[in-house]
């Protein structure tokens, strides 16, 4: 057991405290970042007269060999230290000696994991970005292909109007954009440096905190030491944002789910990404949509776990927060992992266009333009809606659609029918007719995918 603490003590810890109270097994995650802000660190006391030039470059020299070292599989991170700054620190005093002691000059763990953690999370945020993004690129894709492919819209799960797959897909990739937006929030206000808040209160050394954020890309030194050690808000803004992302997903799995069943046959999951079953050959299962559903529920519990353990610390540090990595690790990993999986099963597959035709002509997705062409020949709306309710009663009695039933009948029910109503009920004006911002009509669509291939642009 390599510590870093152990002169006040008069007993070696129980071996099962010690395992209890580790955290390497996890945090040698960001070793890299540890160093990162190590060199930083070292180059700031320098800076500072601090440090001299010479003890400057020997630490540094060390620092950089760890790296090297780690990365290309030289130099294993062991249980045998108690957390990566642990480690580092070890590894550096065994190559340079007495002057790697000086490292952890006018620092704390405190400080330091906040800072390793903030860097860590820093570049995941980029990568969820990207990820999304990449969502956001497959999704144009589908919807510049299929601005006119008619299909039916839902509410209740029961058929409603008929829309474009181009809408459905626009309002996934609403969602995802407002994720997107989200993630680029939370990083600009994480992006704080609590370097130099030492265990709590700051030190007594005249360290140059503005520099050292300079030198690790951020906007600036944190302006609570007490708070930098203790803030734990963007991670709780990170796992929220990464629940929606998860909820988002979890919906629309749900959705490819009901369009790829026997009964809908709406889509058709490419091969590379279904399953089979053992005993029932015909099967072809959609088990990653169904994962992406199921994680979900994981990416709640972290943000649910850290909020919890976060309620009742007082201020400043204390080891509960340690709890933070592995929540947060494991829900970046799963989302992470979730987006690429679904993007991938996105793009390969095959949408029944014909199948959503024929299903939107089926079910009375056109009953409000029905009701509309009455208003539009002086109808009220509301005698409308039950002139056309008793044509919908009428056609579910016979099992016909409204386009099926003849002038006569039409008449029979309301004399102000004419010939022109089959054209006013036909799914392709029932979606071309709806042109305001945001609605499927073909002409409102093109305008929202310039809008949208401008946001990807600039992404
Ligand atoms: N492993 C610790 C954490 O993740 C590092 C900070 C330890 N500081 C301390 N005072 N014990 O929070």
């Amino acid at each position: 057991m390599a510590q870093l603490w152990g002169g006040r003590f008069t007993k070696e810890t129980d071996k099962l405290v010690y395992n209890f109270n580790a955290s390497i097994s996890f945090d040698q995650r960001f070793y890299a970042q540890d160093i990162k802000g190590s060199i930083a660190h070292v180059m700031m006391l320098c800076k500072q007269g601090i440090l001299t030039e010479e003890e400057k470059k020997e630490i540094i020299a060390g620092l950089e060999g760890i790296l090297s070292d780690v990365e290309s599989g030289k130099l294993e991170i062991t249980d045998e230290y108690e957390d990566i700054h642990s480690f580092v620190e070890a590894n550096l005093i065994e190559r340079i000696g007495d002057t790697g002691k000086k490292l952890h000059t006018g620092r704390s763990r405190n400080d330091q994991v906040a800072l390793d953690m903030k860097l860590y999370i820093r570049s995941e945020v980029r990568s969820l970005e990207g990820l999304v993004v990449d969502l956001l690129r497959e999704l144009l894709t589908i919807m510049k292909g299929h601005v006119d492919t008619i299909m039916p819209g839902f509410t209740h799960l029961q058929k409603a109007q008929p829309i474009t797959l181009a809408h459905h897909m626009g309002a996934y990739f609403e969602m995802f954009k407002r994720d997107h937006q989200r993630l680029k929030d939370i990083y600009k206000r994480m992006n704080t440096c609590p370097l130099g808040s030492g265990a709590l209160a700051g030190t007594t050394y005249p360290l140059d905190r503005a520099y050292t954020a300079e030198l690790l890309g951020f906007d600036g030194p944190t302006l609570n030491s007490m708070d930098s050690v203790s803030d734990r808000d963007y991670l709780i803004e990170l796992l929220s944002a990464m629940s929606t992302i998860m909820m988002h997903l979890s919906r629309f799995s749900e959705e490819v789910i009901i369009w790829n069943s026997n009964e809908y046959r709406f889509v058709e999951i490419d091969d590379s990404y279904s399953t089979g079953s053992s005993i029932m050959p015909q099967k072809k299962n959609p088990d990653i949509a169904e994962l992406v559903r199921g994680k979900t529920g994981r990416v709640y519990g972290a943000l649910m776990s850290l909020l919890t353990t976060m309620k009742g610390i007082p201020l400043a540090y204390n080891k509960d927060m340690q709890e933070d990595k592995e929540l947060v690790f494991d829900a970046l990993d799963t989302t992470k992992g979730c987006l690429a999986l679904f993007t991938g099963m996105m793009a390969t597959m095959k949408f029944q266009t014909a199948n959503m035709r024929a299903s939107s002509e089926h079910g009375f997705t056109n009953a409000t333009d029905a009701a509309d062409y009455l208003v539009n020949h002086g109808v009220p709306f509301r005698d409308a809606h039950g002139i056309v309710g008793r044509l919908v009663l009428y056609c579910i009695e016979k099992g016909i659609a409204l386009d099926d039933m003849s002038m006569e009948e039409y008449k029979a029910i309301s004399p102000v029918f004419e010939e022109d109503i089959y054209d006013a009920i036909s799914m392709e004006t029932c979606v071309e007719k709806r042109n305001t911002l945001g609605a499927p009509g073909p002409e409102a669509m093109k305008q929202v995918i310039d809008i949208y291939a401008k946001y990807l642009e600039e992404c």
